[in-house]
């Protein structure tokens, strides 16, 4: 007998009477069994309309009773089934904490993390662990067991309107902070889900328009960030997106939910839909999809009594309908759903702890886009300071839509979307309460430090004229349901800047984006610093960065281009078309239906597997910062390549900090690859995030993921590698070429 054995036999003979008795009458509450077996007994337990109760789900924009229970307003509400033990599922967006856009329910705040490009930024799985276990801590605390988190859908578009939620360019960056950010939510015991599936990388027309993308290019970029995540972070969903992908509806694709995710990537968890994402009931139920979520948001009620027709009638085989239950309670029981089930009321939370779990993503994922004659870290000893705009005196921005957290300490500017737009409906152009004027004062007390709101250049200009330092406060907004139109800032934040650089050479630029922005005035300032949307601890992180208490240490995780014009869609496409319907709608036509309702479209995504940094490599343009690129206050240096290759490639190499003081950097692997079909380019295929004392040196071992040095072969339905010599560079950022080799690699196919 193995020691396994022999330790579960002594558990059970040991386990309490009730428990044995409790397996007696419930066998799918043995855990010995795995997930899939215990619901498979509970399939069988399960009467039809108990199987069609759960395939289904409910939007709860307002506080309801379903059948007797109470649920407070939230994303998505599925209900239970008492007498076998099956918990309801409440669902909660938490794509940076845990949701509460429009404050639906009153007053209920939660721990606002920064954007997910900015815990990209940190390069750091650390980080994002930390952040979705945080998450996932308060979700669990408020009685949610389901959140709507892990968005991993790639940048291909600096103006798409949600980069902000998400993790940037690169799809092994990508799936691996989307990865540990799953684990870390799933850590306590409640089912975090991946979304979107796949390609939903505009906002404008997000409900019908049809991405256009080969199989072998969607395989080496989108779904291997979603491959990658899944893999690391186990999620118990996956969330299939509102989009086409190659003329058919995501929660409609066989080819995504079916061929890719189950029978390639042997997904065992349910796939739900996006709210307002179905469309049939046959087509999605043969495709894959296993729960219809926010039916309210559909035209019908798809998967309720449509679906138990189209069952009786032959049109939908029953063993279909039990595999959608099956995989739904396999991701509910995988992940501690009936075992650990969350409290039944609000159990008390410690927001100072987790405060600082936000603050450190935030500081560790600020990247220092320049800094001429060491302008920072600023002297303590500086005796005025000028903030100007952004609300810098009272907080920090927040991306809108559904990932909107209402943060701890409450909501000290808050503003509508222009009427009529989607967004108007479900979110606010926010600031968290996290003031760097405060933060700033407290970092230099000897300081006299004002604040002018810089609505008026001159009257700004004038304040930072006699000023030691000034920091403009920039900001652009992002939000779900809209892209943005343009890369420059809005409200005239460009002449903002212009005027206050004319007069104080000592002028630093702090941008509170969603993502890239165009810089006009980038030759006026010494020093920029990207603090991206930085959470509820922003002002404190910023201030700590400006002052030196922590060394910068985040990398870009997008490329910021000189402007979008080096893009491979200078414009969102069809944005024409949603002005159009948002006018018609605005002059009271509601023949144009909801804003975002635009006629079908498609897009084209020219730049295949070769978005972001390798569409500028490909086409030899020099962004305005690359994606990698980062300083800090203290420089590395990078020795002694060693690469040992054959089968697999493991790159080596010594970084050593040859500065004054302590610091993080984030060497880069990046390595050649290409086919026939996808054009070779430099591509990540590693990095290692550490922090060195002045002088200290570190070996640093890089593994290199072998599909990113793969091609995806759709014909031969494999990953395959040919035999050959490719180039490997080890680089501060993408295009830099600090080592440089090559290594020989043997051929390879990979499952898919
Ligand atoms: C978004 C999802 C979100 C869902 C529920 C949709 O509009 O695309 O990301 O999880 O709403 O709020």
């Amino acid at each position: 007998m193995t020691r396994i054995a022999r330790l579960t036999l002594a558990l059970m003979l040991t386990a309490a009477p009730a428990t044995v008795h409790a397996q007696a009458v419930q066998p799918w509450a043995n855990r010995a069994l795995s997930p899939e077996a215990r619901a498979e007994l509970l399939v069988r337990a399960m009467t039809q309309d108990e199987k069609l109760l759960i395939v289904h789900g409910h939007h709860v924009p307002h506080p309801r009773t379903f059948d007797g229970v109470a649920v407070v307003a939230q994303a998505g509400y599925v209900p239970g089934i008492a007498r076998l033990g099956i918990p309801a599922l409440y669902e909660s967006d938490a794509s940076l904490g845990v949701a509460n856009q429009v404050e639906q329910r009153k007053g209920d705040t939660a721990t606002a993390l920064p954007s997910g490009l900015a815990t990209a930024a940190s390069f750091d799985p650390q980080i994002a662990y930390a952040g979705g276990a945080m998450a996932g801590a308060e979700a669990r605390a408020k009685t949610f067991n389901v959140l709507l988190a892990g968005g991993v859908n790639l940048t291909r578009d600096p103006l798409n309107g949600r980069n902000f939620e998400y993790l940037g360019e690169d799809p092994l960056l990508s799936g691996t902070i989307g990865g540990a950010s799953i684990a870390g939510v799933q850590s306590n015991h409640i089912v975090s889900t991946i979304k979107h599936l796949a390609l939903n990388a505009q906002e404008t027309g997000r409900h019908i328009l049809d991405a256009r993308l080969g199989e072998a290019a969607l395989r080496e970029s989108d779904l291997l960030a979603f491959e990658i995540a899944i893999e690391k972070g186990h999620p118990g969903s996956v969330m299939c997106g509102y989009n086409q992908v190659n003329g058919d509806f995501d929660c409609e694709s066989h080819f995504l939910l079916t061929d890719v995710l189950r029978r390639d990537w042997g997904y065992k968890g349910w796939v739900m839909s996006d709210w307002g994402a179905v469309h049939s009931t046959v087509k999605a139920a043969l495709a894959g999809l296993d729960q219809q979520s926010g039916q309210e948001l559909d035209s019908a009620i798809f998967f309720g009594a449509p679906l138990a027709a189209a069952i009786k009638d032959g049109r939908v085989p029953q063993a279909r309908l039990d595999e959608m239950v099956r995989r739904t309670l396999t991701g509910m029981i995988a992940n501690g759903l009936m075992d650990d089930p969350v409290p039944t009321s609000p159990a008390a939370i410690d927001y100072a702890a987790h405060a600082q779990i936000a603050q450190r993503a935030a500081e560790a994922g600020m990247v220092l886009l320049k800094n001429d004659r060491q302008m920072l870290p600023f002297a303590k000893t500086a005796r005025t300071i000028v903030l100007i705009g952004g609300h810098a005196d009272v907080g920090v921005m927040s991306g809108g839509g559904s990932s909107q957290v209402r943060s701890v300490g409450g909501v000290p500017v808050e503003l509508m979307p222009p009427a009529g737009s989607e967004p108007a409906g479900f979110a606010r152009i926010t600031w968290h309460n996290s003031s760097p004027l405060a933060a700033i004062r407290a970092a230099a007390p000897g300081a006299k430090v004002t604040y002018v709101d810089g609505t008026d250049p001159q009257v700004a200009a004038a304040a930072a004229r006699d000023a030691d330092l000034a920091i403009v406060f920039a900001w652009q907004w992002q939000t779900e349901a809209a892209d943005v139109e343009t890369m420059a800032l809005p409200q005239g934040q460009d002449a903002l800047v212009s005027a206050v650089a004319a007069v104080n050479p000592r002028t630093l630029v702090v941008l509170e984006t969603g993502g890239p922005v165009t810089m006009p005035w980038l030759g006026q300032v010494p020093a920029v610093l990207e603090a991206w949307y930085p959470g509820q601890r922003g002002g404190e992180a910023i201030a700590r960065v400006l002052f030196g208490d922590v060394n910068p240490g985040g990398r870009l995780p997008i490329t910021f281009p000189v402007s979008a014009a080096q893009t491979p869609r200078p414009t969102v496409v069809s944005m024409d078309l949603l002005h159009a319907a948002d006018a018609k709608r605005a002059a009271g036509d509601k023949s144009a239906g909801g804003s975002g309702q635009v006629p079908p479209f498609a897009v084209d995504y020219v730049e295949g597997a070769n978005a972001g940094y390798r569409w500028y490599a490909a086409r030899g343009t020099k962004p305005l910062f690359p994606f990698g690129y980062g300083l800090g206050y203290t420089q590395f240096r990078y020795t002694d390549l060693k690469l040992d290759s054959g089968s697999a490639l493991n790159v080596s190499f010594t970084v050593t900090n040859t500065g004054t003081r302590a610091g993080a950097d984030v060497p880069q692997v990046y390595v050649e690859a290409g086919s026939a079909t996808t054009p070779r380019a430099l591509r990540l295929g590693g990095w290692s995030r550490l922090t060195l004392q002045p002088g200290e040196a570190r070996r640093v071992s890089v593994d290199v993921e072998p599909r990113v040095i793969a091609t995806y072969d759709a014909p031969g339905h494999r990953w395959s590698r040919a035999a050959g010599r490719y180039p490997v560079v080890v680089s501060h950022f993408a295009g830099d070429r600090a080592l440089a080799g090559e290594a020989n690699l043997t051929a390879q196919t990979l499952r898919p």
